[in-house]
């Protein structure tokens, strides 16, 4: 397994380039599945994940091209596809799901593996299974597979999530853009991830209103249209490069980065000292002392994103101060915890709740990625700690961050793989 080797100390500095949403774009991948023809999306990120998903759209039918030098794919659908998603490439990210949704609507047949992805909590299908159940599918799952059909075809339904789940709404949304009727989605996401989607669905043809709302509304139509679109930049990732700017006592520039999918993330680092400005193209963060500990409770957009819970954990493990950090979406979302306890973090859990007394210094430890976000919030612990730090399992932080080692090195930090 690839390790990453981080020696504490550095204070980052420099400009960072912010690509596509992997969020966003591997459910833009999927959604092609929705209209024969060519596709072709951009600003792509250079990642494991795009290659997964390639391959997966590879064995439905589809020919696939991924450029990483110019950061985009093109995508040529067949007019049959194939309607199987195999284990061995959905357990390796839980994005695979979102074929399901297109394939039941274009094929009116689904089989895909039950996934796998971050081990971070149980993750259920239920409302996505429900949702597609109202529409006219029935579903049921074998042999480690969900299998949906639809032999009368997909109708339009109104829907109610028990919670805003990213995922659910994506199948429902996708899958009711060809159905016959109108289809209403309420206490949907509103993650700008959705939004992006959606409106690459409008692109090709959908007819979709409330992105971004509590409420989708999508009036199926008879066929869609390939069609090309620019993956949103990564707000993760801008968000973890903000996090590494205020752990190192660090000035970044984010180049993309947008302030306006981040606002309770960069109030949170404001409230911590940090300097945050806007930028003609990104936002910069500047911070110039030791964090003032922040307490944060995870919520769905527009709250605090669960993905940088990890991020904001590390920060108060350093901070002045006791805070507490509240999960409220993944529940296996701490066990990050234990690997910030062996870099001597002081951290009580106690069900979804972390209380953390902050200490000036962390103390160099070998320690373990247990999914990509983790893997990125011990890189950040692991910068503000006294030595050198091993992370085993680096692999999972590909998944999530193109070139995370080069871009950290040209920052001034001193991170190669061994
Ligand atoms: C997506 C993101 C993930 C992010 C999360 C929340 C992708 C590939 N992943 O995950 O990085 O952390 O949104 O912003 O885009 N749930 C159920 N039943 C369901 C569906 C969800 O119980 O049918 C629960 C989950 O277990 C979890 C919560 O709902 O506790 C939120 O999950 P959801 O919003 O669906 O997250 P994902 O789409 O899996």
């Amino acid at each position: 397994m690839e390790r990453l080797r981080v020696v504490g100390g550095a204070r980052l500095s420099g400009t960072v380039r912010v690509f596509g949403a992997k969020n966003s774009a591997l459910k833009l991948m999927a959604a092609t599945l929705l209209a024969p023809g060519e596709s072709k999306i951009t600003n792509l990120p250079a990642i494991a994940d795009v290659d997964y998903m390639a391959e997966l759209l590879t064995r439905l039918g589809c020919s696939v091209k991924v450029n990483n030098e110019l950061h985009e794919v093109i995508i040529a659908v067949p007019k049959k596809l194939g309607h199987r998603a195999d284990y061995d490439l959905v357990r390796k990210m839980r994005a695979s799901i979102n074929v399901l949704g297109p394939l039941i609507a274009r094929e009116l047949v689904a089989e895909v593996a039950l996934p796998g992805g971050d081990a971070i909590g149980s993750r259920g299908l239920d409302f996505h299974i429900n949702g597609l159940k109202d529409m006219g599918a029935e579903i049921h799952s074998e042999h480690g597979f969900v299998i949906a059909r639809a032999s009368n075809g997909i109708k339009g339904a109104a829907i109610t999530l028990e919670f805003p789940s990213v995922g659910a709404t994506e199948n429902i949304m996708t899958a009711a853009t060809l159905a016959t009727g109108r289809t209403t989605i309420d206490n949907a996401a509103r993650e700008p991830d959705v939004v992006d989607l959606g409106e690459f669905l409008i692109a090709m043809g959908a007819k979709i209103t409330g992105l971004g709302t509590h409420t989708i509304t999508i009036d199926g139509v008879k066929e869609l249209k390939p069609a090309t679109h620019a993956t949103l930049a990564d707000r993760i990732v801008s968000g973890t490069w903000a996090f590494a700017a205020a752990m190192t006592k660090g000035d970044i520039t984010i180049e993309n980065g947008r302030v306006d999918h981040l606002e309770v993330p960069l109030d949170k680092l404001v409230e911590a000292g940090a300097v945050v400005t806007t930028t003609s193209n990104g936002f910069r963060v500047k911070m110039d002392k030791r964090p003032i500990a922040v307490d944060v409770a995870t919520l769905p957009y527009p709250g605090f994103p669960t993905d940088l819970q990890p991020m904001v954990i590390a920060l108060n493990a350093i901070a002045e101060g006791t805070s507490l950090v509240t999960e409220n979406v993944f529940e296996g979302r701490f066990m990050f915890v234990n690997e910030l306890l062996r870099l001597g973090a002081n951290i009580q859990v106690d069900g979804h709740h972390a209380a953390i007394t902050g200490i000036s210094e962390l103390s160099a430890a070998p320690v373990a990625a247990t999914d990509i976000r983790a893997g990125a919030g011990l890189v950040l612990a692991a910068l503000a700690s006294d030595g050198i730090t091993i992370i085993e399992d680096a692999y999972h932080i590909d998944r999530g961050y193109p070139d995370f080692p080069v871009q950290l090195q040209s920052l001034g930090a001193d991170v190669t793989r061994v």
